[in-house]
């Protein structure tokens, strides 16, 4: 066979820089230079302006009120750590309940976890068999005492969104915040946290077409003001909230990427809905047995996650490197594990080990979605013929 270019399939575990944010970037890395904490010249003020710019470009892209409500952080990951632990600290010991969903990414499940371990309450929600949380289980959860309710806004696996103007209009009635990790759903699908009653958001720069290792923390301003006990200390860089020089050229290319994708939203949201049917289609009409994993209306545009019968997932990867899909999410299979989301939906273990996560991208065409048909559905063909011999 022919050596062809890769395709890549994986956009939930990280995107391709956009050229036109690399261009945003390029002189902070080198003419413009400064740290922004500089205050006595014109170097660092250079540097001040972009990152200003940089958050005045990301408190439009979700919503926000004021820029100040933005806190720099590392990416998603640091960001849901500082939500969790600030804000769990911040309120205890009249508050000290915390409550999440048992389908939440490792970068909140973790937390919870270590936050347990010190004594502090945690109740996590179960989902239904598309994926979705029952707003009345989370009323029933909380109480006088819950600090937080954290659910992930768009899943990195099944893709699915959560009601969350429902989920935080509960959680207000109860005098907990809300917050959302919205890593997969910023600039995919429409996120504005007036609408949605969003108190913390979480944020990161590379599912966004923009850098690694750069996220950010969204908290609400006033009603209610939203105050957290730091996890890093030192220079008091952004409000004392999160200490260390800011990465100038990345905050430039994580606000560009956010205006980027609040611009295309609507039309890229439009052709990924295509191509993903395109894919689907495909993949059916070659091959039987291909069932849908997660809620077919309220999802991602470019997430599918689907059981192919009669295969191993990580067989069926290993099989085709030239195509790029997963299992789950970048960090659970770097454990090995299976999938913890696809279990909690209730689904037999040969679906959960049976099954692709596949996501498509801002670069992806119609023609690789093709190609991408020909190749699974080559290799699931060979497999299942594998099974019925041995
Ligand atoms: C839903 C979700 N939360 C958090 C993260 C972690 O983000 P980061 O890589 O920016 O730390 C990811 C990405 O892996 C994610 O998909």
């Amino acid at each position: 066979m022919s050596r062809r270019e890769p395709i890549y399939l994986d956009h939930h575990a990280t995107t391709p820089v956009d050229p036109r944010v690399l261009e945003a970037m390029l002189p902070f890395f080198s003419r413009d230079f400064g740290n922004p904490a500089s205050h006595g010249h014109v170097f660092g003020w250079r540097a001040e302006a972009a990152v200003e710019q940089g958050r005045e470009r990301l408190a439009r892209a979700i919503g926000a009120a004021d820029p100040r409500e933005i806190v720099f952080t590392s990416g998603a990951t640091e960001s849901n750590n500082l939500a969790l632990f600030g804000a769990l600290r911040a309120r205890s010991p009249a508050r000290d309940h915390l409550v999440t969903v048992v389908t939440e990414h490792r970068a909140v499940l973790d937390p919870a976890r270590v936050l347990e371990d010190q004594g502090f309450r945690v109740t996590r929600l179960r989902v239904d068999s598309r994926g979705l949380v029952d707003p009345e289980d989370l009323r029933a959860a909380v109480d006088g005492r819950t600090a937080l309710v954290s659910v992930m806004a768009a899943h990195n696996e099944i893709g699915v969104l959560q009601p969350l103007a429902e989920l935080a209009a509960i959680a207000h009635e109860a005098g907990a915040w809300f917050h959302t990790d919205a890593a997969q759903a910023l600039g995919k699908v429409p996120l504005d946290v007036q609408e949605l009653g969003v108190d913390l958001l979480s944020c990161t720069a590379h599912k966004l077409y923009g850098p690694k290792g750069v996220g950010a923390l969204y908290l609400r301003g006033s009603r209610p003001r939203v105050r957290l006990v730091p996890i890093l200390h030192g220079g008091g860089h952004e409000r004392g909230l999160r200490s260390g020089t800011l990465p100038v050229p990345l905050i430039v290319g994580f606000g560009r990427a956010a205006e980027i994708a609040t611009l295309e939203r609507e039309a890229e949201a439009r052709r990924l809905r295509e191509l993903r049917e395109r894919l689907f289609r495909g993949l059916s009409a070659r091959l039987g047995g291909v069932h849908l994993n997660g809620d077919p209306e309220r999802r991602l545009p470019g997430n599918l996650n689907v059981w192919l019968e009669g295969i191993r997932a990580d067989e069926l990867i290993a099989a085709m490197p030239d195509v790029a899909v997963s299992t789950g999410s970048a960090c659970t299979s770097a454990s090995g594990e299976p999938s913890h989301v696809l279990a909690a939906l209730g689904l037999p273990r040969e679906r959960v080990l049976g099954s692709i996560r596949i996501g498509l991208g801002r670069f992806t065409t119609a023609e690789e979605v093709d190609r991408a048909v020909e190749r699974i559905a080559e290799e699931v063909v060979r497999r299942r013929a594998l099974t019925a011999v041995r």
